[in-house]
């Protein structure tokens, strides 16, 4: 019994020097995700749109983590940014697809096809973007990992007028699947759908107290998610605790 206590957490030491690929790494729960590795002495290669909170990010931890710039919609832009880390940290060994928006609401009755195409840009072309720049420049660094953040709302079908985000956030199951066969048995996938998480992303649906509690109460668990536990289930899937999962989309969402 004793032998196998704590084998299911993250194994002590394990992310130290370890590069993680982090996308969306600015705020929220790619903050969060980032931050936690960066406690654990991982290398973070932290992209994002929001280059003023990559500087505070990069100010609070120095040459642990190698922020950019980037727009995960372009391919042009998420290859170069790969060259530049992988040169810099000779490549990677774990990647974090979580950048994402909800996109503008539109119904399918009045849909327009632009906003269709930045949605699924952001949210979903960008993961095979960056998936495959990490691909390209993980080669040889034995075990690794990848953590992609679909949402319930691909599932539920979300809320009305976000329809264009839940099929994008369905979609990344999809990917998640069967990138998962792709790559096995040398690098696990799995995805995190997260129900309702108190982040900026949120901030015009929940705006205030009475729609927040609304909210909660059709939630089990009585209440919004943070980014921090949303980031503890992603260390969690990405590190030898969950070695025999791959393939699986893992809900935080509170019981949803
Ligand atoms: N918050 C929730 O309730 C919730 C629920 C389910 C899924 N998710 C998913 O979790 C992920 C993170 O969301 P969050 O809640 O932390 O939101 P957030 O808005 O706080 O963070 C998203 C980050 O992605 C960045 N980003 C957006 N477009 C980008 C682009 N083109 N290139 C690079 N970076 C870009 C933003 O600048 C921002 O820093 C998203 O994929 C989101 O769909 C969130």
């Amino acid at each position: 019994m004793s032998a196998s206590i704590g084998a299911g957490f993250v194994p002590p030491a394990f992310f130290a020097g370890r590069v993680v690929l982090v996308t969306g790494a600015a705020s929220g729960i790619g903050r969060a995700i980032a931050e936690k590795l960066l406690a654990l002495e991982a290398r973070v290669a932290a992209w994002d749109l929001n280059a003023g909170r990559l500087r505070e990010l990069k100010a609070r931890h120095g040459d642990l983590v190698a922020t950019e710039v980037v727009d995960v919609s372009d391919k042009a832009a998420v290859d170069r940014a790969a060259r530049e880390t992988a040169a810099r940290w000779g490549g990677f060994d774990h990647l974090v697809n979580n950048a994402g928006i909800i996109g503008r609401r539109m119904t399918v009755r009045d849909f327009d096809p632009a906003e269709l195409d930045r949605v699924l840009a952001v949210n979903l072309k960008s993961v095979f973007s960056v998936s495959s720049a990490f691909l390209h420049h993980h080669g040889g660094r034995g075990e690794g990992s990848i953590v992609n953040l679909s949402s319930i709302a691909g599932r539920t079908g979300g809320m009305v007028g976000n329809i264009a985000y839940a099929t994008s956030k369905g979609a990344i199951a999809s990917f998640t699947h069967a990138l998962a066969k792709e790559l096995a048995p040398a690098i696990r996938v799995n995805a995190l759908a997260p129900g309702v998480i108190d982040t900026e992303i949120q901030k015009d649906v929940f705006a205030d107290e009475g729609s927040i509690a609304k909210m909660a109460s059709v939630i089990p668990l009585a209440r919004l998610g943070t980014a921090d536990e949303v980031a503890e289930a992603a260390l969690w899937l990405l590190s030898p605790g969950a070695a025999y999962i791959t393939g699986t989309v893992l809900d935080v969402s509170g019981g949803r």
